[in-house]
């Protein structure tokens, strides 16, 4: 009885230890990790043909006067590696649909005009803190089929030695193309709010987003 006893406390506490521990594990991985960014696909309109003027400043073309139209916007983000350092020297890639839904894209079918005054496409590396800026145009909602309307979104693509690539898409929140979008909504509901900027509390028309890629 007494050896039984025992060897249900020994059970018992070998039980008890392997959950705290288990616990303990969760909450040291909780505390400084974070999920990588989720991956989306590159999608049709990954830029063909190499053009000059690829700064962070999409609402002007180098050698043109005018502004490109629509509203213009901010997106400062972060690269950040999965135990949350920030990485600098990243690559930072963006494309997106102008004002009217458009990509300067000779595959794209949409009738919605382009805009010459606009960039749509831009590289820049992440700075010593792992930070970027870009200042952009709200992105159109384009059609992708008859039925389905992608909502505005941003393409991001990153890359780094010694890193995965990211290839994933920013929307923006409160649209509600969002809730009816067949990419995003066949992601896992805690995946969203990874893909999702957030309205800069302070600044009017400033967008938040963070990156995090993965070591190779
Ligand atoms: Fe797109």
């Amino acid at each position: 009885m007494e050896q039984k006893t025992s060897r249900r406390n020994i059970l018992r506490n070998s039980v008890l230890g392997g959950v705290g521990l288990g616990f303990m594990g969760e909450f040291a991985r909780a505390e400084g990790q974070r999920a990588p960014t989720p991956h989306e696909i590159k999608g049709p309109f990954y830029p063909l043909v190499a053009q000059k003027d690829v700064d962070f400043d999409l609402t002007r073309v180098e050698g043109r006067d005018e502004r490109a139209e629509g509203r213009v916007i901010h997106i400062h983000g972060k690269v950040l590696d999965t135990t949350g350092k920030a990485l600098p020297d990243v690559t930072v890639e963006l494309w997106q649909a102008n004002t009217h839904g458009r990509y300067n894209h000779p595959h794209d079918p949409n009738p919605a005009p382009l805009d010459p005054g606009f960039q749509g496409w831009a590289i820049v590396p992440s700075g010593e803190k792992g930070e970027f800026h870009f200042r952009t145009i709200y992105p159109g909602a384009y059609p992708a089929t008859p039925e389905w309307s992608r909502p505005p979104h941003i393409h991001f693509k990153t890359s780094r030695r010694g890193y995965v690539e990211l290839v994933t898409q920013m929307y923006f929140p409160g649209e509600e193309l969002n809730e009816t979008d067949r990419l995003l909504t066949r992601k896992p509901e805690r995946e969203r709010p990874k893909m999702i900027a957030r309205a800069d509390p302070e600044r009017e028309h400033h967008f938040l987003f963070d990156l995090v890629i993965e070591e190779a």
